[in-house]
């Protein structure tokens, strides 16, 4: 294949590539209450997807010991930057970047998944994490539910929200 048709090649793929949600960072204190929800600890591989600058990956490996962060961002010029910061932090062992569709993630590793997303987006990924993550996988999800599942714990801070979900807990009621 030629350079050009290269070049053209990853254009088509990036177009079919779906911004589902625009970029707005949780704050410190939400992805502190979010990865404390979770019970998040050394023995952890905690997934975000769409992780923006990475705050939730940093904060899991340092804050909370996790043995591996792994996060899937859509947005070229944010994980560019993340890249960066992961190497000048000097976490390029434990955190894990992909510049790809969250829809393609790879969640066979995932014992804890954090989300700040949409509801509709929710909707679209729920049936991947329904067929791909392990029994016991934690979900915590950030203003954001899934309909049809039941929250394990509710937590509020200031006017956020967050839901913690237990897979497969959350969704006995749907599977009766
Ligand atoms: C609301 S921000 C949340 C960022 C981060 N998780 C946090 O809580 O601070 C949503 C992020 O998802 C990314 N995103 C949107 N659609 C995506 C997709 N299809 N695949 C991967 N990332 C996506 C956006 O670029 C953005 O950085």
């Amino acid at each position: 294949m030629s350079g050009d048709k290269f070049i053209s090649f990853l254009d088509e793929l990036r177009e079919n590539m779906e911004i589902m949600v625009p970029y707005v960072p949780s704050p410190l204190e939400v992805v502190e209450k979010m990865l404390e929800l979770a019970c998040v600890t050394p023995r952890d591989v905690v997934y975000d997807l769409g992780c923006g600058d990475g705050r939730m990956l940093i904060a899991a490996v340092k804050k909370f010991g996790a043995r591996k962060a792994v996060g899937y961002e859509i947005r070229r010029d944010l994980y560019e930057e993340l890249v960066k910061t992961i190497e000048r932090e000097g976490l390029s062992k434990r955190i894990i970047v992909y510049n790809e569709d969250l829809l393609n993630a790879n969640l066979s590793e995932a014992t804890v998944l954090t989300l700040f997303l949409t509801t509709t987006a929710n909707e679209k990924i729920k049936p991947k994490l329904e067929a791909e993550l392990k029994p016991g996988t934690r979900i915590v999800s950030h203003e954001f539910t899934f309909k049809g599942w039941a929250p394990q714990k509710v937590a509020e801070l200031s006017w956020h929200k967050i839901y913690l979900y237990v897979i497969p807990d959350c969704n006995a009621h749907s599977r009766k």
